[in-house]
């Protein structure tokens, strides 16, 4: 347990769920998910009290993200309030604060969270870091199709088929998350509407699947999880929605910024409906350079310098080597780059790029070190299809 000044920051005391579960209702507003707060667990829930009176917590959800190939541990936080008597005086800054010190002493290189608003997290050194895009289409604007993979339903006999596809795809992109069975599960179905899986398969396996439920209220589809690792699997999954279009009106989906399907089409009829940032915070910058993957052909190095103000660990000067697509990282060097901790994560999650950085005042360096350090983080753009 951690005290400064009246506020005191620690687990959630079993007396303290419920009014914890009614508290964040009322500061979120909008609960994502029925029953979400339970289903992460109150030992995952973290309190902030103010002279002994809970006024708010957050919940801390061990995760991965996919960057460059490998799964970097993150604390991903979740359903963060405080009380509105409680506002305006540090409680969220230091339940923050302790939380950011705890993920660093479990290990974890990163943390990533969805910001309801960019001010409060910048403060505490998060970045946006990617991008969660919604799609919706007509199934009469659906123009291309093919026959050709085969498309079957499953059940759960099949998960472990789906979890397989969906991390070949996490891999090869960028920000995708290492989702635990606490992710899966809402996807799978909490109830309520049924809930249809389908694998597309080819002639060497999966090369798709997607989880959907038909609205109640529309004629529409909604897609809860789609995982494509073919232009042919794109092809055929619009196929299959084009084939419900005597009864299903528009369907809409969580997708890549460079979609599969969105791509296939022959006219630009699939409307972004909506588009928000993640963040990411670096918890700590050799553990988090050191666990992501590089491009494997890529040799070379970066002389760092990292500005914190936050997690004074993180500042100093590092030189990154990076080799056969792992990097390695030692104190020292020239601080060819200069960043702060929000710029480095940017650029780490390859949502934008080092010249980009360099324009918005993020970072300084000459040409050669932006040039040099495009291809040591090139990678495609940072996105990921969950909420939590
Ligand atoms: C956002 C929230 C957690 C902030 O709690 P708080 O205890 O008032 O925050 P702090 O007093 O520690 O504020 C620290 C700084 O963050 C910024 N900040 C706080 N609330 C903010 C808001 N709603 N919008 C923008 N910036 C905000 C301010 O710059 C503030 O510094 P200042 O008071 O010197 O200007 C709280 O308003 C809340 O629970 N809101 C509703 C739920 C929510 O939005 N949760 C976040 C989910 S991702």
């Amino acid at each position: 347990m951690t005290s400064t000044g009246g506020l005191e920051y620690g687990p959630v005391q079993p007396e303290e769920v419920q009014p914890l579960w009614a508290l964040l209702d009322q500061a979120l507003h909008i609960s994502m998910v029925p029953g979400w707060n339970d289903h992460v667990g109150p030992d995952k829930f973290r309190a902030v009290r103010r002279n002994g009176k809970l006024a708010g917590g957050m919940g801390i959800v061990p995760m991965g993200q996919w960057f460059g190939g490998a799964s970097v541990p993150t604390g991903a936080v979740t359903s963060v309030g405080i009380a509105p008597e409680f506002r305006g005086a540090g409680a969220a800054s230091m339940l923050m604060k302790s939380a950011l010190d705890e993920i660093h002493e479990e290990g974890w290189p990163l943390s990533t969270l969805f910001p309801s608003t960019l001010n409060f997290y910048r403060h505490a050194g998060y970045e946006r870091a990617g991008v969660k895009v919604v799609y919706e289409l007509s199934t009469n604007a659906i123009d291309v199709g093919s026959r050709d993979l085969g498309i079957v339903e499953v059940d759960d006999s099949s998960r472990e088929e789906i979890y397989a596809t969906y991390n070949a795809r996490a891999k090869s992109t960028s920000g995708n998350l290492d989702r635990p069975a606490m992710l899966w599960e809402p996807i799978m179905g909490f109830g309520g509407r049924k809930v249809f899986s389908y694998l597309i398969t080819g002639p060497s396996g999966a090369e798709g699947y997607v989880i959907f439920q038909q609205a109640r209220s529309a004629a529409h589809i909604r897609v809860r999880d789609v995982a494509l690792l073919t232009q042919n699997a794109a092809l055929r999954l619009l196929r299959f929605f084009a084939d419900h279009r005597s009864t299903i009106d528009s369907l809409s989906w969580n997708g890549a910024p460079n979609d599969l399907m969105v791509h296939a089409l022959g006219e630009q009829d699939a409307k972004l409906t909506s588009s928000r940032d993640w963040v990411i915070r670096i918890i700590d910058v050799e553990s988090a350079l050191t666990a992501r993957g590089y491009p494997a052909t890529y040799q070379g190095e970066l002389h760092l310098r990292v500005e914190d103000n936050l997690l004074s660990w993180n500042n100093g000067d590092y030189v990154l080597e990076v080799a056969s697509g792992r990097g390695t990282v030692r104190r020292g060097g020239r601080g060819d780059l200069r960043t702060g901790i929000r710029g480095l994560a940017a650029m780490y999650a390859g949502h934008v790029a080092p010249v980009e950085l360099r324009a918005m005042g993020a970072m300084d360096a000459d040409d050669a070190t932006i040039a040099n350090v495009s291809l040591m983080f090139a990678s495609p753009r940072s996105w990921m299809s969950d909420q939590f």
